[in-house]
């Protein structure tokens, strides 16, 4: 059994102010929106593990694809000891990373679920002899220092998260990630691709209702942790696509004019029946937008990768 050991970065009560000040501001906000960090509690952490296996839901499939067939390029490239993997969630897809990178000396995992990371940390910890697992319970918008591991260093952002950020919060993100590279070290990105807009819509509104239930989740996330008394029954989930952003949408849309009450927060909140609360983007992207924003932020991308299907991108990136 390998090294295992997890680092919370921030004290507890840090993540509720930041819940609180999310809550306040994205409730009072028109229209009413909320960042999708706070979906992925354990429920949460486990609903989207259920999403990445639907039959609506490709882009785990997709990039699990081009893993499998460019690892090897991908660590010949890289030649990282270490690993830092950032929303690394079960880290079930990363194994064929770990396993190509044949000098690698230390992997990274920072997320905000702890139990996604315990259970995944634990499990590669126990699995790869040898391997240091530092698992950090972190924002990887407020990226903390890293622990002191050697380099190279490959720092990996899979599953299209970055399309979960806003435009303004995806350069802030890519400046940061930049700042964390040094000369041989590189950035390993997932994007899911802007395709057929049925194909998107259904990916997140699937038959099975699984999507359904992890959007209303972050309701019971702000009932547990501030006292509210959303109703989830009382909401709907939308998907839909917005051509001009070139993003999927998640909401919680009212069925009826109600007031939800959050008395941690002093908070009354008014819905109309109707009244969405966006809980999600989901960005999707072209190739030339991502090296865009990749340039923006002092980044090159030396490899470019798709699927099959050109439904999602890998691109290998190093610092300009
Ligand atoms: N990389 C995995 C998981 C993607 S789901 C995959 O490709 O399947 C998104 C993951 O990012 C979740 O595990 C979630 O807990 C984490 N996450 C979301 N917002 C975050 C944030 N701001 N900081 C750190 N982790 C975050
Ligand atoms: C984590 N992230 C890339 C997922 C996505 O596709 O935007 C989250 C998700 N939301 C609904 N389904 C999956």
């Amino acid at each position: 059994m390998s090294p295992f050991h997890v680092t919370r970065t921030l004290p507890e009560d840090t993540t509720d102010a930041a819940l609180r000040a999310d809550v306040r501001e994205g409730l009072a906000g028109s229209p009413k929106t909320l960042p999708p960090k706070w979906f992925y509690d354990a429920r949460g952490s486990e609903l989207f593990e259920e999403i990445t296996a639907l039959p609506e839901y490709y882009p785990t499939r997709a990039e699990r694809e081009i893993l499998r067939a460019r690892a090897g390029e991908i660590a010949a490239a890289s030649g990282a000891r270490t690993l830092v993997e950032l929303g690394s969630g079960s880290s079930e897809k990363t194994r064929h990373l770990i396993d190509a990178l044949t000098g690698l000396r230390a992997y990274v995992p920072v997320d905000v679920s702890e139990s996604a990371l315990t259970l995944a940390g634990r499990a590669l910890a126990a699995e790869r002899p040898g391997l240091d697992v530092h698992a950090m319970v972190a924002d990887f918008t407020a990226l903390p220092a890293l622990p002191d591991t050697p380099g190279p260093r490959l720092v990996a952002f899979l599953g299209g998260t970055i399309g979960n950020l806003l435009p303004a919060e995806r350069a802030a993100f890519l400046a940061s990630v930049r700042a964390l590279l040094a000369p041989g070290d590189a950035l390993l990105l997932g994007t899911d691709l802007v395709k057929d807009e049925k194909v998107l819509v259904r990916a997140y509104d699937d038959a099975a209702g699984v999507t359904a239930a992890f959007n209303k989740n972050v309701l019971s996330v702000i009932n547990r942790e501030l006292g509210a008394d959303f109703d989830p029954d009382t909401f709907d989930h939308v998907a839909l696509w917005d051509a001009g952003h070139e993003w999927i949408e998640m909401r919680l849309r009212s069925r009826i004019t109600q007031t939800v009450k959050i008395p941690s927060l002093g908070l009354a909140v008014d819905f109309a029946a109707g009244e969405d609360l966006r809980t999600e983007v989901s960005a999707k992207f072209r190739r030339n937008g991502v090296r865009k924003e990749l340039a923006a932020a002092g980044l090159e991308p030396v490899r470019w990768w798709t699927d099959g299907e050109a439904r999602f991108a890998l691109s290998l990136s190093v610092a300009r």
